[in-house]
């Protein structure tokens, strides 16, 4: 099953040469993302009071960093990689704002480092460790995933991370523990989001511990070779390349070990429509639209969805016996 997916070290993914060949490009208004995005997906909840976004047509996002590189231009299916462009232009980040086009401009100060993680819960060996910690303790390997969000869209992306099983193999479950709940960042001086109350902040989500534990599930630190940006949840997320993309929950703080199944700041929101599994399924829609089919950013027209997002082979055994229609 790995070895579908290219584990690369982050120093070998991006050779030293690379990072400093810097340059600067600007992204932001009158991009192609830009102009899809309008396009794009409906608003995620009945009466979208999300908070007030700027229109996304102001000052562009000035990117210094390295140039992105990535250890393959296809996933495993064979469909191209989204453009680093893409992939930090075009984001779901309420807590700045629900304006896809105006997080990466938003999100630019907010403090990533230092970063501390507290792991805690129903474990034998809790821990509080900063993303410097966790990069030397596991590889930091690439995995090119699918990102399939609820609203419909989707990107292929090379992210760069370690699997959770890692941690949680750490910290030591005790036999007590059935689900992993995740906390993001708080931080209302930097997140205008944060005023809206139509959310329970802070953001919040959970897995169960045997989605935790498959190889697919990874803490990712970086994309494209670099180090995450705020826009895309620096300075550590969850991609669960199986479930629709809010599962994949951005700067992360806290997570713990717990007994009962977590409510998700979605199930909280409204729980008809975004329940706890999130697995991607073309056959249960969204009570709005139709989840058989989906725009790939980059590309015109749609692509049809596939089961749990193309990963039925390594995940469906953890849903033997469930009905997917009633455990949406
Ligand atoms: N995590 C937090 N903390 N806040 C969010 O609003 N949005 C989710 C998920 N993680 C979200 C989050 C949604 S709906 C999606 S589709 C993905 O992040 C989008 O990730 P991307 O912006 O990196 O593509």
């Amino acid at each position: 099953m790995s070895s579908n997916y290219p584990k690369i070290p982050a120093n070998e993914v991006t050779p030293e040469h690379i990072f400093l060949n810097r340059r600067k490009f600007m992204v932001g208004a009158g991009s192609a993302v830009g102009a899809l995005a309008l396009a794009a997906c409906a608003p995620s909840l009945t009466s979208p009071a999300g908070p007030a976004g700027p229109s996304g047509d102001s000052a562009a996002v000035v990117d210094t960093g390295p140039e992105p590189v990535a250890g393959a231009a296809t996933d495993e299916l064979g469909d191209p990689l989204n453009t680093f462009q893409e992939i930090t232009n075009y984001n779901n980040f309420y807590e700045f704002t629900v304006d896809k086009q105006a997080v990466a401009r938003l999100s630019q100060d907010m403090p990533t480092s230092p970063w501390s993680v507290a792991v805690g819960g129903l474990v034998n060996n809790p821990g509080t460790y900063s993303v410097e910690d966790f990069k030397s303790m596991y590889d930091i390997e690439e995995r090119i995933y699918r990102l399939r969000c609820v609203e419909a869209w989707s990107m292929v992306i090379p992210w760069l991370g370690f699997p959770l099983r890692q941690l949680l193999e750490t910290v030591e479950p005790t036999a007590e523990a059935k689900y992993v709940r995740f906390e993001t960042a708080y931080m209302p001086e930097h997140m205008p989001g944060l005023k809206s109350d139509w959310y329970e902040w802070p953001y919040v989500e959970g897995l169960r511990l045997d989605e935790a534990m498959n190889d697919l599930t990874l803490i990712s630190t970086g994309l494209y070779g670099r180090d995450l940006l705020p826009q895309s949840g620096a300075p550590i997320r969850l991609v669960v390349p199986w479930k629709y993309g809010f599962k994949s929950i951005k700067s992360i703080v806290k997570i713990d070990l717990v007994a009962e199944q977590p409510t998700s700041l979605w199930m909280a929101a409204a729980g008809n429509e975004y329940g706890f599994y999130a697995n991607v399924n073309p056959e249960v829609d969204h009570p709005r639209w139709s989840q058989g089919s989906e725009r790939r950013i980059g590309e015109t027209g749609r692509r049809p969805t596939l089961m749990f997002n193309g990963y039925e082979e390594q995940v469906a055994y953890l849903y033997e016996g469930m009905d997917l229609t009633a455990n949406y």
